[in-house]
C-alpha cells in the first residue's frame, strides 16, 4: 500500500488543493504508464451524507484506460491511504470516490484558522498587483443605483483581493470630463441659485444639469451654446476651467460623504481628465498599427467582423470618446503598476464598451499578455414601486437610501431593546442599516436581476446582514457569559473535540473558509462568501439550540466555547471582507 503522508500541511494551504495534489499522485501511481492529463481533482462533496469531499475523475478515464470507471476508482482507492488526514475512502455509484476526513485533522484545521490572524486565507496574490476600477460616478450628475452597486461590489472585491495578498490599487475613475460639462456650464450660468449651491452643492449642480439637459433636448441653439462652452473649456478658457474645477471639488465633497458612510476608500481617484493629454497619441498609435481609420470624418476601429460593432475613437469634431480615455487609462496603468489584472465594476449596460476597448488594447499591444482585463458587470437592482419615498424619476439617491436604512434599523432596535441608551442605539442602527443594504446586494449573484425589499434586507431570521450580525453578537454573549462564570479557565487549554455530528459539520465548514474566500475573489462573486457565512451561522444556530454550552461538563464545555470563538472569528472576518461591521452587542 502506498501512502503519501504530507510532511506537514502548511496552515495557509487550501484543503481542496492539498487533497487534489495528493489524489493526482494516487492516480498517477496507480496507472504509471498512461497519461492521465492531471486527473484527480477533488471538490467539496455535493451531498454531505456521502462524505466530506469527492473525486469524480475516475469516470472520464474509462475510455483511456479501457476499464469500467468503478474498477478504476476501486484500484485507486485500494492503492491510497493517508492516515491522519483521511479516515475512509469509498467508491460509490458508477465510480465516484467519496472522501471522509479524519476528525483530528478537521479539528486541527479549525484550530489553525482560529489561531491565525488572517484566518489561514491563502496568500496566492503575493507579489502581484491588481487595479480595481470601481464606483466611478460622474461629476455634477447624480450617483445612481448602478454606482451604489459598483461601490459595494467593488469594495468587497477590493477587500477580498487584499486578503489574498494581492497589492491592490483601488482607483475611482470618476467621470470628470466630457460633453456633460458644456451642459452644466450653461446650466450654471443661467439657472444657479447661489444660496442653494452653498447649502447642498451636489443637489443644486444636479438640478441645473437636469434643467440645461432638458433644454438642450428641445432647443437646438441651446445645445449649440453648450457645445461652444465645452470647446472653450477644452481649449483652456480660464473662466470655464475655474468653473470645471469648482464642480469637481463640490462633487467630490459629496462623494466623500457617501464613501465615509459606507466605509469605502480608494488608493487613487483619477478622473477621466487625468488622461486627456494622452488621447491624441493613443489615436495616432491606433492609426499607425492599422487598427484605426478615417470614416465619415471620424476615426474608428471597425470590430464588426467580431460582432463588436464599430468603436469611434475620435469624433468628426475632433473630440475624443469614453473608449479613447479607457484605452489611455489601460496604457497608463500598465506602465505605472504592471498589474496582473485590471478589474472594472460597472452595470451590464456597458458590456459592449468593455469588450471593444479590451479587444483594441490587446490588438494594439497596449495590454500585454501578462495583464488580464476583466469586466465584472452586474444587473440593475429592481425596486418595487414605492420602496423609496425619495425617488425622483428612476434615480435613487444613495443618501436617502442609507438614511432610510438607518431609520428602519433604529425602529427594529428600539423594538427589541427598548432599554438601550439612545446614543448606543443610534450608533448600532448605522452598522445594521448599512450592513443590511450591503448584504442585500452582495448576497446575490451580481448578474441576476434582484428586487430589493426592506423586509428581506432587514429580516432577523432570513439570509440578511442583520441576521448574521445578530448571530455574531449572540456568540459573543455566550463567550462573555462563560468568562463571567469560569473566570479561571482558558478554553484553549482544552482540546477541540468533535463529539456531536453538528460540531463536526461546523468544524469542517470552518476548514473550508480559506478556499471559499479565494473562490469568491477569483470568480468575482462575493455571494460565494455570503452564502458560506449564512450556512455557517445557520449550522451554529442549530447546534446552539440543540446542545448545552455552559451547562455541559468540563472539557466538553470548553471545547464548545472554543468552537464558538472560531466561528465568531470567521463570521467577523468574512463579514468584514464584505465591508460589514460586527458589533458585539445587539
Ligand atoms: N463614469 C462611468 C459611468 O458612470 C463609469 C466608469 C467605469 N470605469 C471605466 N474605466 N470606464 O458610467
Amino acid at each position: 500500500m502506498n501512502s503519501y503522508v504530507p510532511e506537514s500541511l502548511p496552515p495557509c494551504s487550501v484543503i481542496e488543493d492539498f487533497l487534489s495534489d495528493w489524489f493526482r499522485k494516487c492516480f498517477a501511481k496507480t496507472f504509471p504508464d498512461v497519461d492521465l492529463a492531471g486527473a484527480g481533482s477533488v471538490a467539496v462533496a455535493t451531498n454531505p451524507d456521502f462524505g466530506d469531499f469527492q473525486c469524480n475523475d475516475a469516470m472520464p478515464l474509462a475510455k483511456t484506460l479501457k476499464m469500467p470507471p468503478r474498477k478504476i476508482a476501486e484500484q485507486i482507492v485500494s492503492n491510497a491511504s493517508l492516515p491522519g488526514v483521511i479516515e475512509s475512502l469509498e467508491v460509490a455509484g458508477p465510480g465516484f470516490i467519496n472522501i471522509k476526513l479524519d476528525d483530528t485533522f478537521i479539528s486541527g484545521r479549525a484550530v489553525s484558522i482560529g489561531n491565525d490572524e488572517q484566518s489561514c486565507i491563502p496568500q496566492c496574490g503575493a507579489g502581484k498587483t491588481v487595479v480595481i476600477d470601481y464606483s466611478s460616478p460622474n461629476v455634477a450628475k447624480p450617483m445612481h443605483i448602478g454606482h451604489i452597486r459598483s461601490t459595494v461590489i467593488g469594495a468587497a472585491l477590493d477587500n477580498l483581493y487584499r486578503a489574498l495578498g494581492f497589492n491592490v490599487v483601488a482607483d475611482n475613475h470618476i467621470g470628470d470630463w466630457g460633453t456633460q460639462f458644456g451642459i452644466i456650464i450653461m446650466g450654471y450660468r443661467h439657472f444657479i441659485d447661489h444660496e442653494k449651491l452653498e447649502e447642498s452643492p451636489a443637489a443644486e449642480l444636479e438640478r441645473v444639469y437636469v434643467k440645461s439637459y432638458a433644454k438642450a433636448g428641445e432647443d437646438e441653439s441651446w445645445m449649440d451654446k453648450c457645445r461652444a462652452e465645452l470647446v472653450k473649456l477644452q481649449n483652456g478658457d480660464a473662466e470655464n476651467l475655474a468653473l470645471w474645477k469648482e464642480f469637481i471639488r463640490l462633487s467630490r465633497i459629496e462623494f466623500d460623504k457617501t464613501y465615509e458612510r459606507l466605509g469605502v476608500s480608494f488608493d487613487i481617484t483619477r478622473g477621466e481628465s487625468y488622461y486627456q493629454d494622452a488621447l491624441a497619441g493613443i489615436v495616432e498609435r491606433l492609426k499607425d498599427n492599422g487598427l484605426a481609420r478615417k470614416s465619415e470624418g471620424a476615426i474608428i476601429v471597425d470590430l464588426s467582423d467580431e460582432d463588436q460593432g464599430v468603436c469611434i475613437v475620435q469624433k468628426s469634431d475632433g473630440a475624443f470618446n469614453y473608449a479613447t480615455t479607457d484605452i489611455a487609462t489601460v496604457d497608463s496603468r500598465v506602465t505605472e503598476f504592471s498589474p496582473a489584472r485590471i478589474i472594472y465594476v460597472t452595470d451590464e449596460r456597458q458590456q459592449l464598451h468593455f469588450k471593444q476597448f479590451f479587444n483594441i488594447c490587446r490588438k494594439a499591444g497596449i495590454a500585454p499578455e501578462t495583464t488580464e482585463l476583466e469586466h465584472v458587470w452586474f444587473g440593475l437592482m429592481r425596486l418595487p414601486e414605492g420602496t423609496f419615498s425619495t425617488r425622483q424619476g428612476n434615480v435613487i439617491k444613495l443618501e436617502s437610501l442609507l438614511d432610510e436604512a438607518e431609520v428602519r434599523a433604529l425602529a427594529i432596535i428600539k423594538d427589541s431593546r427598548p432599554n438601550m441608551p439612545e446614543e448606543e442605539a443610534k450608533e448600532l442602527s448605522k452598522h445594521i442599516g448599512i450592513g443590511a443594504i450591503k448584504y442585500a446586494d452582495l448576497s446575490q449573484d451580481p448578474r441576476t436581476l434582484i428586487t430589493f425589499t426592506w423586509d428581506k434586507a432587514l429580516s432577523l431570521d432570513g439570509n440578511s446582514g442583520p441576521y448574521l450580525q445578530y448571530a455574531y453578537a449572540r456568540i459573543c454573549s455566550v463567550m462573555a457569559k462563560y468568562k463571567e462564570q469560569f473566570p479561571e479557565t482558558e478554553p484553549s487549554d482544552y482540546p477541540l473535540i468533535l463529539g456531536d455530528e453538528l460540531e463536526r459539520a461546523i468544524a469542517l465548514k470552518l476548514a473550508l473558509f480559506p478556499g471559499t474566500v479565494r473562490k469568491a475573489a477569483l470568480t468575482y462573486r462575493p455571494c460565494v462568501l455570503a452564502d458560506y457565512l449564512f450556512d455557517l451561522a445557520q449550522a451554529y444556530s442549530s447546534f446552539y439550540q440543540r446542545v448545552p454550552f455552559l451547562k455541559a461538563e468540563e472539557g466538553i464545555r470548553e471545547s464548545r466555547i472554543r468552537l464558538c470563538g472560531i466561528v465568531a472569528g470567521v463570521l467577523s472576518k468574512g463579514l468584514s471582507l464584505l465591508g460589514i461591521n460586527t458589533p458585539e452587542r445587539i
